[in-house]
């Protein structure tokens, strides 16, 4: 069977003001009434294929996950170190020879059954030893992605041939022009044994810091909470540039299951309900003439008239008045950059 790890962390500031340091993304209903967190763990109920559930995140974060989720195997860090040392850490609680499915907790994946066939055929490559990514076909140059090569077919699935994280503009544009690229969904099946190896080649201090944090760290019930000592020690580093971008037996499964990562306002709101105006209202609102418009609002009426590709967001006593293209930026603003 395989199991599944849940990543809970990051600040999801471009959704702010909804999504906040003190309550990030993942512990939010942002489609449905049910939280992207909670949407992680059920699409990995099914117990013929999955082993119960490990969620590893930081202290702050315990309560929400405690109280959206009730009782699960919880790896506690005592600071954000980024991916590759959550991973690395599970993956050293786990036997060498178990298969990891690393899901996010920031994505939305509309075709549940797609995902699980994309999760049987990672996991047979992950079993012959491949690190295996999911495959996004990619529609844009975003710069916010990885970019995987594709090379020669192995199994159900492809080699990975290049692994790019994060590239600039023109190099992202390049990639789509090429046409052999496509995105890393952030979704990985790993042999547990094979992504500590490789990450002992491609980072021996953070192996080697992992190690002594898994060592030193202790089981209380269903927490586990590392050494801090030796966690302080990890240098932070994403599993993409510390492990996929080096590593030689990488393979990626093209995952066509409806994936969004709902990086901001304007891609939540294409994940959405859209209504013959192509308008996505909730709350309580009032829209008169317009189109391509987004409300939401936790409590205040919101009156808009004739406009046309805008978002509102109302929360608390903060509200975002948002031209659609512009959904990049909202990190950079005061309101979420120091809330
Ligand atoms: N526990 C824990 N601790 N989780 C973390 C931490 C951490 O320190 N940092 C991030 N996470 C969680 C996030 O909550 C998210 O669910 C997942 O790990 C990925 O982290 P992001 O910070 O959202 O990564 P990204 O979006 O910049 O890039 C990754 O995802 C892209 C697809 O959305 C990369 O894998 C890219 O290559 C990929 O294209
Ligand atoms: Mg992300």
């Amino acid at each position: 069977k395989i199991y599944p790890v849940i990543l809970c962390g990051g600040s999801g500031t471009r959704l702010w003001p909804r999504s906040r340091r003190v309550k990030p993304k993942p512990f939010l209903p942002l489609l449905g009434d049910r939280t992207l967190f909670q949407q992680a763990l059920d699409r990995v109920s099914n117990a013929e294929l999955f082993e119960a559930p490990i969620v590893v995140a930081g202290e702050a974060h315990t309560s929400f996950i405690a109280e959206q989720a009730g009782e699960h195997r919880l790896v506690v860090e005592p600071a954000a170190k980024n991916t590759a040392p959550a991973i690395a850490l599970t993956a050293r609680l786990l036997p060498r020879d178990a298969v990891m499915l690393v899901c996010p907790s920031d994505h939305h994946i509309a075709d549940e059954a797609a995902f699980l066939d994309g999760v049987r055929t990672a996991a047979s490559l992950a079993r012959e030893g491949y690190l295996v990514s999911f495959g996004i076909a990619p529609d844009r140059p975003a710069t916010g992605y990885g970019y995987i090569k594709r090379g020669e077919a192995v199994g159900a699935g492809h080699r990975i041939e290049r692994f790019v994280e994060k590239p600039d503009m023109e190099r992202a544009q390049q990639f789509l022009d090429d046409g052999g690229f496509v995105w890393n969904g952030g979704i990985f099946a790993f042999p547990a044994g094979k992504l500590l190896d490789e990450l002992a080649t491609h980072r021996p201090d953070m192996a080697e810091a992992v190690e002594a944090s898994a060592a030193s760290g202790r089981w209380v019930d269903t927490r586990f909470d590392p050494g801090a000592a030796a966690f302080a020690r990890i240098a932070g580093e994403s599993v993409d540039f510390a492990v996929m971008e080096n590593t030689s037996h990488a393979a990626v499964v093209s995952a066509d299951i409806g994936w969004s990562d709902i990086g901001d306002w304007s891609a939540l709101m294409e994940a959405r309900q859209v209504d013959e105006d192509g308008n996505v209202l909730s709350g309580r609102t009032d829209a008169m003439d317009c189109r391509g418009v987004m409300v939401d609002t936790d409590g205040p009426r919101v009156s808009i008239v004739g406009l046309t590709d805008v978002i509102v967001v109302v929360d608390g006593d903060d509200i975002l008045v948002l031209s659609r293209d512009h959904a990049q930026s909202v990190g950079k603003l005061d309101g979420a950059a120091n809330q």
